[in-house]
C-alpha cells in the first residue's frame, strides 16, 4: 500500500465516484455526484437513467477528483475500478474510463469487486486484521463474508429475497418517504418504541442466511389494515418496530458467525451501515464475542470511489492486474 496513488472509479448503481487515495489510507479527493434526485420521481433507481447520468459525469469527477487532490496522471500508480456486482450500464461506464486511463497513462489496472470495496471503507480506520468477520448491509446486498487472509472472501450468509437496504426503502415509500428511504426511517426510528411485534425471519434458523420480504409484508399489512379501518398508527413507533426487528436479526447472525468462527475483527459496512440502531447493537455483538469492532466511517457508507481505492491498494498484489478486455460483470461474485 505504500507509495501508492491511485486513481479509483465507482459507478455500480446511482453514484458516480473518483478518487484519488494516497497509500491505500489517506484521501486526497474522492468526487461523489449522487443522482438521487433524478431517480425520485419514480421511487427507485431507473437503469437507463443511471447510465446516462454516469456518462455526463464521469469525465467532470476525474477532472475534480484529480485538481482537488492537486495531482496530474504523472503522479499516479494505478488505476481502480468497480467491475461488479451491480447495475450493466452504469458499471460499463466507470469500467470504460477505468481503462481508456489506464492505457493512455500506461498504468496498472485493479479491477475491483463492489462489495471488497465497501468493507475496505474500514482501512481508513484501520487496516484489516485477519482472520476477519464482515457484515456487509446495503441496498443491494445483505451478506456474512468471513475473509481468513488479504484477498480471500468467502460469503457465508446472505440474504434469500430482500437486502436490508431495500426492504428500508420501501416500508419508507409506505410511510411516505422519498428513497432511499433509510436514513430517514431510522431518524424516526429514534424517536419511536418497539411497540409492534413485527416477525424476525430466520432467526432460530441453523444458518447464517437472512429474510427481509416477510417483515416488510408484515410491515405493509400492518399499515394498510389500518387505513381500512380508519386507525392512525405512531409512524416514528413503526419505523422503531421495524428497524428493531432488523437490527435483532443481523445482531442474532452475526453473534453466530462470530462464535463459529476465529474472527480477530469484526466489520460493518454499506450504506445501511450508517443505520444508529444497526451500529450500536453490533457494537455489543463484538464485544460480547470479545472481537474488536470496526465501522466504516459514516461519510463512507455509502457507494463511493474512495473504498475503491482502498481496497485496490490492498489487493493489487494478491490479485491479477485487469486486461484491456475487462468487462462488467453486473452478477460479480467473490
Ligand atoms: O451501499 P449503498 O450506498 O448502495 C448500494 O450498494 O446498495 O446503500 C444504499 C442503501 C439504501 O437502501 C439506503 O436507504 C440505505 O443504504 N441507508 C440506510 C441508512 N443510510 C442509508 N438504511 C438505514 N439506515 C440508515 N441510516
Ligand atoms: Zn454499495
Amino acid at each position: 500500500q505504500e507509495n501508492s496513488m491511485i486513481l479509483s472509479f465507482e459507478s455500480s448503481c446511482d453514484e458516480t465516484s473518483v478518487a484519488v487515495i494516497k497509500n491505500g489510507n489517506k484521501i486526497l479527493s474522492n468526487v461523489v455526484a449522487t443522482q438521487i434526485k433524478s431517480h425520485q420521481r419514480f421511487g427507485g433507481v431507473v437503469p437507463e437513467v443511471a447510465s446516462r447520468h454516469h456518462i455526463e459525469e464521469i469525465t467532470i469527477c476525474i477532472n475534480d477528483a484529480l485538481q482537488r487532490a492537486n495531482v496530474t496522471y504523472d503522479d499516479l500508480t494505478a488505476v481502480a475500478v468497480t467491475y461488479g456486482p451491480g447495475l450493466v450500464g452504469a458499471l460499463l461506464i466507470g469500467v470504460t474510463a477505468a481503462k481508456v486511463v489506464a492505457w493512455a497513462h500506461n498504468l496498472p489496472l485493479i479491477p475491483i469487486n463492489h462489495i471488497a470495496g465497501h468493507i475496505y471503507a474500514t482501512n481508513f480506520v484501520k487496516p484489516i486484521t485477519f482472520p476477519a468477520m464482515a457484515l456487509v448491509v446495503s441496498g443491494g446486498h445483505t451478506e456474512l463474508v468471513w475473509m481468513p487472509k488479504e484477498g480471500k472472501f468467502e460469503i457465508i450468509g446472505e440474504t434469500r429475497d430482500d437486502a436490508a437496504g431495500e426492504a428500508f426503502d420501501k416500508i419508507g415509500r409506505v410511510l411516505g418517504i422519498n428513497y432511499p428511504a433509510g436514513p430517514t426511517v431510522d431518524a424516526m426510528a429514534q424517536k419511536g418504541k418497539d411497540t409492534f411485534a413485527f416477525p424476525r425471519a430466520m432467526e432460530a434458523d441453523d444458518n447464517y442466511d437472512f429474510s427481509f420480504s416477510g417483515l416488510k409484508s408484515a410491515f405493509i399489512n400492518t399499515v394498510h389494515h389500518a387505513d381500512q379501518i380508519g386507525k392512525t398508527l405512531n409512524k416514528n413507533d413503526l419505523a422503531a418496530s421495524f428497524e428493531a426487528a432488523v437490527v435483532d436479526v443481523l445482531a442474532e447472525k452475526s453473534q453466530s458467525a462470530l462464535e463459529k468462527y476465529p474472527a480477530k475483527e469484526f466489520i460493518l459496512a454499506g450504506g445501511v451501515a450508517a443505520n444508529h440502531g444497526i451500529r450500536e447493537r453490533l457494537a455489543s455483538v463484538a464485544s460480547k464475542e470479545n472481537v474488536e469492532f470496526v465501522k466504516a466511517p459514516l461519510k463512507l457508507c455509502g457507494d463511493n470511489a474512495a473504498m475503491i481505492g482502498a481496497a485496490a491498494a490492498a489487493m493489487q498484489h494478491h490479485q491479477e492486474a485487469g486486461k484491456a478486455s475487462l468487462n462488467a460483470d453486473p452478477g460479480l461474485e467473490f
